[in-house]
């Protein structure tokens, strides 16, 4: 069902974990199966240094948040944000089509942690 390299992340996925005191934090529930990951991010300098994550979930989930953390570094906020649940499928080399709206809980939690990282930015 999956191939070679959602297997690899799968079983041995890059950046799990948390940060402590991260610049942005978010989280992103999938409310038809209840999988969830929370992301952790730290900015220097307007640029994506670390991405750590916790997916509670199937393995396409975890999978793509482990993509989605190596994918993050070295990219800016607004680069970041421009990240679709069909590019992480690709750096995954293709997900099955009924396990391709796994990916979107990597781009809503991309999106929720930038959000953190702006209102932490401007103090709100
Ligand atoms: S089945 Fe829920 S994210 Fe994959």
């Amino acid at each position: 069902m999956y191939n070679p390299t959602v297997i690899d992340h799968f079983k041995n996925p890059r950046n799990v974990g948390s940060l402590p005191d991260p610049d942005g934090q978010g989280y992103a529930e999938n409310s038809v199966c209840g999988d969830a990951t929370t992301l952790y991010l730290r900015v220097t300098e307007g640029r994506i240094a670390e991405a750590k994550f916790r997916t509670f979930g199937c393995a396409a989930a975890i999978a793509a948040s482990s993509a989605l953390t190596e994918m993050l570094k070295g990219r800016s906020i607004d680069e970041a944000l421009r990240i679709r649940k069909e590019d992480v499928a690709g750096v995954l080399g293709g997900l099955p089509p009924t396990k391709l709206h796994c990916s979107i809980l990597a781009e809503d939690a991309v999106r929720a942690a930038v959000d953190d990282y702006r209102k932490r930015q401007s103090g709100t």
